[in-house]
């Protein structure tokens, strides 16, 4: 038969050629592929021209191509980072020795796993996102919507390509697993539960940037480490990617920040409500809830799975090379807990490797505290009093040793009728969202213009300017 696919119509640098089997499973799956986006992707604008980056090799001077394009034929590539000649495992067991280029029989399964999960997690962001578009505030961030969307898209052909090359059946059928699940869906619901709600406005979309995928990034720089060297060079590959949608939640926060303090300073009362903004301790619940959320999806703090696969070298630590020991076998980390009976915490000294999932939480919440002081500086900047602040680790858990507790954002421990009273104080009300919808009810389309409640970026993209059609709207 021939196939409805060439390997050129997929840019790679798989040499993909090579493998006409191959081609012809990624034939079959990219048909379906193109259903799941259609069905479940971007709600509008499919058949748009909007201004997007391609990725087409991996070189750093000139990886991308940006041009109008329809999403519906943006040309979803396939890349690894350059192999590096000799590489050994740096961490685990088997330090120092060469790095796999199949997977050993007896980590197949761990891999499969741990790729089926990183795999999971990038359509459902696409779901998640998919109704945006029609309140987006400029066209601005709407492309820079799509762009995250596409590349969680392209993330999604990178996990399912080494399913597809190198899991035989099982990873043939755990492909077309992350096509048959669906976010929020009631029988087939994507694996983790913080990838089965909506995201249901752009400040959602905006902390869901800035946190969910800066897990997405933590997760990417560990499996960049691993020893099964095509898992390392695809995640390599993508952490590049995940850069600019760190950079979407971030600005895009700052922006609505900066947008915020200008309202509360036009305002008789200072509320930047009054004036169809968003007031700032509704941004603060905001960021209350998705660094809540975000710090469950590491999963639990003492884990013999985690421990296994940092042992057997399946996936390390963000760059394991600044870790001073790659084996951790000797070491231990005190991991706390809460005794509902006793009202008292608890410590207890577990052995790194099992601890691993709390040494990547841990990694993640030193890069949220960065990102929440470069918040801070933009309400510095306009003399404001007021900061943001990141929450306790134990707030709003509900996963793990401290989530049958109830805590304060600065992780005092309160009783269960105090967390019922004050849940409103710390999280979003059904009043905090509709004050945000209200504000984003409609989409601003017009080439240059923004919404009232987020300021301009400072820069257009790609050196384009702030009134450029990054979205063809009129047409
Ligand atoms: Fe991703
Ligand atoms: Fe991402």
């Amino acid at each position: 038969m021939e196939s409805s696919i060439r390997s050129e119509s997929i840019p790679n640098n798989v040499n993909l050629d090579s493998a006409p089997g191959l081609v012809r499973a990624m034939s079959h799956w990219q048909s379906r592929f193109k259903e799941w986006w259609l069905e479940r992707g971007p709600s509008a604008f499919q058949s748009h021209q909007v201004y997007l980056r391609t990725a087409v090799s991996v070189e750093p001077d000139g990886w991308a191509r940006y041009e109008h394009v329809r999403m519906p034929e943006y040309r979803w590539g396939i890349f690894l980072a350059p192999s590096v000649r000799d590489r050994t495992i740096g961490f685990g067991d088997m330090q120092g020795q060469p790095v796999w280029q199949e997977p050993p029989e007896e980590h197949r399964e761990s891999l499969r796993w741990l790729i089926a999960m990183q795999g999971d997690a990038e359509p459902a962001s696409v779901e998640q996102q998919r109704l945006l578009g029609s309140t987006c505030p400029s066209l601005y961030d709407l492309r820079n919507l799509l762009q995250v969307n596409v590349e969680e898209a392209r993330h999604l052909w990178g996990m399912s390509y080494l399913l597809l090359r190198y899991f035989g059946a099982e990873g043939w059928n755990a492909a077309e697993e992350l096509l048959d699940r669906s976010s929020g869906d009631v029988e087939r619901p994507r694996v983790l539960d913080a990838f089965n709600a909506p995201v249901e406005d752009w400040l959602h979309f905006f902390m869901y940037t800035a946190f969910t995928d800066r897990v997405g990034k933590v997760q990417l720089q560990a499996a960049a480490e691993s020893a099964f060297d095509p898992l390392a060079r695809t995640a390599r590959f993508m952490a590049t990617e995940e850069a600019h949608h760190l950079f979407v939640g971030e600005t895009g926060v700052g922006r609505v920040l900066q947008r915020t303090v200008e309202l509360m300073k036009n305002s008789p009362n200072g509320s930047a409500r009054e004036l169809g903004g968003i007031d700032l301790p509704v941004i603060q619940k905001y960021l209350n809830l998705w660094y809540s959320l975000t710090m469950d999806l590491f999963g639990a703090e003492v884990s013999r799975k985690a421990g296994a696969v940092f042992a057997n070298g399946v996936k390390g630590r963000p760059k394991e090379a600044m870790f001073e020991d790659h084996d951790e076998r000797g070491r231990s980390l005190r991991v706390e807990s809460w005794d509902t009976a006793a009202n008292a915490f608890r410590y207890q000294d577990v052995p790194v490797r099992s601890a691993m999932n709390e040494v990547l939480r841990g990694l993640f919440t030193l890069d949220c505290r960065s990102v929440v002081e470069r918040w801070n500086k933009v309400l510095a900047s306009q003399g404001l009093q007021e900061r943001l602040q990141l929450p306790s680790r134990r707030f709003n858990r509900q996963q793990g040793l401290l989530s049958s507790g109830h805590f304060a954002l600065d992780g005092t421990p309160v009783s269960a009728e105090e967390w019922a009273r004050r849940r409103s104080e710390w999280l979003p009300t059904e009043d905090d969202r509709a004050a945000v919808r209200n504000v984003q009810a409609r989409a601003v389309l017009a080439p240059g213009e923004m919404a009232n409640w987020i300021a301009p970026p400072p820069r257009g993209i790609h050196g384009k300017p702030l009134d450029f059609a990054y979205v063809r709207v009129e047409t």
